[in-house]
């Protein structure tokens, strides 16, 4: 029998989770191929976007699977070219078609855009709307600061259940952390275990890989697991919703074996103390669609 992944409760009651696997950066044929394996390892939270232009496949998948659709936790987010009231609408539905279902468990708004933060009010306007209507059982927001949270909330009075932001032993956030416990919002880790430091050379500043840390691969070694593994223990026991990309099947049952040993208190603490306080991926501040000018397809 598949293993039950640990869940968190949202805001609104939902349990989500903690454990699911990313396609960012995952080619059309390979998300097929790691959204089936993910499943079957015993997965049950899936994370896509529009932009990742891999939805299709990810529906594929699920509907090719033995797992049920109200099994698995779907999210997926709208990216910045459909924000906007009306447009946010539009993309939250062509979404659905490409995903090929009637409604997700967790829309996101994939970005804030400080400069163009009338049509981000606008687009979340939206997404309270969908949440409302049902279309949508969490509704979250994606690398948002605290000030622009607060803002955000302050303008439409909608709280999101999920802030999903970048978040690895090098980058820990903990006073973004500590707003999202003050307005009881869930934190999701996107490069859970560092992927960004691979992809993303825009920081000279950023640090290698948390996997090849001496105080990772050292507690490793003492637990009989991998660099990853401990990794992800962490955000478990941080109570974070770790989202961790690999289209390696092995790689993928590797992410999910993490339920079966536990982090002292002091281990906990001696991977806290790697934080770095620098960011690998983009500034969230310097998002706008002049800058990304993706646009996507019907
Ligand atoms: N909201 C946002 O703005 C945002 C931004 C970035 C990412 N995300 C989400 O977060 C997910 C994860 O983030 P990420 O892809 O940036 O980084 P990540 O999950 O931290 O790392 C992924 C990288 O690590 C490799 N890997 C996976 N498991 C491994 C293991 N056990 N040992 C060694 N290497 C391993 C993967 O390669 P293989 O595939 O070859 O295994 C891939 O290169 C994304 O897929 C996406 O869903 C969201």
């Amino acid at each position: 029998m598949a293993q039950t992944t640990p869940e968190t409760t949202l805001a609104n009651g939902l349990a989500m989770p903690l454990i699911g696997l990313g396609v960012y950066r995952s080619s059309p044929e390979e998300t097929v191929t790691a959204v089936s394996a993910a499943l079957a390892t015993g997965y049950r939270l899936i994370d896509t976007a529009a932009a990742y232009r891999n939805e299709a496949e990810v529906g594929k998948a699920l509907r090719q699977s033995t797992v049920g659709r109200n099994e698995v936790f779907l999210v997926t987010k709208l990216w910045i070219s459909d924000y906007g009231y009306d447009e946010a609408l539009h993309g939250f539905d062509r979404s659905m078609k490409k995903l090929g279902v009637d409604g997700v468990d967790l829309y996101l708004m994939h970005q804030p855009m400080p400069n163009e933060w009338e049509r981000t009010v606008a687009a979340w306007k939206a997404v309270g709307r969908l949440y409302e209507e049902g279309r949508t059982k969490a509704i979250g927001v994606s690398n948002f600061s605290s000030e622009l949270l607060t803002d955000l909330i302050e303008r439409t009075g909608i709280v999101p259940h999920v802030n999903q932001v970048e978040l690895h032993p090098f980058f820990t956030q903990p006073d973004l952390r500590a707003t999202h416990q003050k307005l009881g919002i869930a934190t999701q880790a996107w490069s859970p275990i560092g992927g960004v430091m691979r992809y993303v050379t825009d920081n000279p500043d950023a640090a290698p890989s948390p996997l090849s840390h001496p105080v990772v691969t050292g507690l490793a070694a003492k637990h009989g697991k991998t660099a990853a593994q401990v990794i992800l223990r962490w955000h478990l026991q941080h109570g974070f919703c770790a989202i961790p990309k690999s289209v390696n099947p092995k790689r993928i049952a590797e992410n999910f074996a993490v339920f079966d040993f536990a982090l002292t208190d002091a281990e906990m603490a001696s991977i806290d103390a790697l934080d770095t306080g620098v960011r690998s991926g983009p500034n969230p501040a310097d998002i706008d669609t002049r800058k990304y000018p993706l646009r996507i397809e019907d």
